[in-house]
């Protein structure tokens, strides 16, 4: 039995004895299994097709967000997330995933003073039993610390939550940008990016972390099978090249129809 099977199997027969400790989702090794099979089918553009000028972009990004733990985003994801801020000037940003809170110190260091990031994580009391798809998750971290203390933590409203289960009828289309970076397999994505549809203002962006991954990470093979299907159904998305990132946006639409009018 592999330990992923296992750990799934005790958390089910803890999960039917003790309430109040989440429900566990289907094990997401067979998705991995199926990795190799799974293509990055979305078109690659660069961040200035898809936001004309963006690499002229002077982005802020402070120098603490360098760091050599392996899940941290590395600093050229930073300056895109960063040009992407500037790009779309989000009055409203809700994230999926803080971890030690980089992406969103550069999302918020480039947004509009007045503007606002809701960022999500699991409460860490609860993350040692919380089930993820692939397991039990990190630990030990401490959630958001790099954005505490800088100008731009009055922008951010830190919450525990898990975010298949967050549900804040507030926030219903008022997002201009959803960025979903929590749970990587698919059961998880797929729910996040229902949530984040939902979310999303009409002319409103989705982005996506690890749509494109190497051979060692196929545990993020779920993103990118949950991207897939959204283009199909919805178009307008792209891979930033250079990046893991995905993007959904409206100016994707426009540039596409500009090329099959020429
Ligand atoms: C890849 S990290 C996010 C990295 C962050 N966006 C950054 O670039 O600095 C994924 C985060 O998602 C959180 N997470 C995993 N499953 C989750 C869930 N179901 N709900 C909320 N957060 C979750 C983890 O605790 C972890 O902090």
């Amino acid at each position: 039995m592999s330990i992923q099977r296992f750990v799934h199997k005790w958390h089910r027969s803890i999960a039917k004895r003790i309430p109040g400790i989440d429900p566990p989702v289907p094990v997401g090794n067979r998705r991995i299994a199926k990795a190799s099979k799974i293509p990055f089918l979305l078109p690659s553009l660069s961040l200035s097709e898809i936001f004309e000028g963006s690499d002229q972009a002077e982005v802020t990004m402070l120098t603490r967000l360098i760091r050599t733990h392996k899940l941290a985003m590395p600093e050229h994801e930073l300056i895109t997330l960063g040009a992407i801020a500037k790009a779309l000037q989000p009055k409203l940003v809700v994230e999926f995933g803080t971890f030690t809170g980089g992406s969103t110190t550069a999302l918020a260091s480039n947004m509009p003073v007045q503007s606002k990031i809701i960022t999500i994580d699991l409460d860490p009391a609860k993350r040692d039993t919380h089930v993820h798809g692939l397991g039990v998750g990190v630990s030990g971290f401490d959630v958001g610390y790099l954005f505490r203390g800088t100008r731009y933590e009055q922008m951010i409203e830190q919450r525990y939550a898990n975010s298949v289960d967050f549900d804040d009828q507030e926030l219903l289309g008022k997002a201009d940008l959803v960025f979903v970076d929590a749970d990587h397999t698919y059961e998880f994505v797929k729910r996040d990016t229902q949530k984040a549809l939902s979310f999303i203002k009409p002319g409103g962006s989705i982005l996506w972390h690890d749509y494109t991954w190497e051979p060692s990470n196929t545990e993020c093979v779920g993103v990118t099978q949950t991207v897939n299907e959204f283009w199909q159904e919805h178009s307008a998305c792209a891979q930033i090249a250079g990046t893991r990132f995905a993007i959904y946006t409206p100016s994707i639409a426009s540039l596409q129809s500009k090329r099959v009018a020429a």
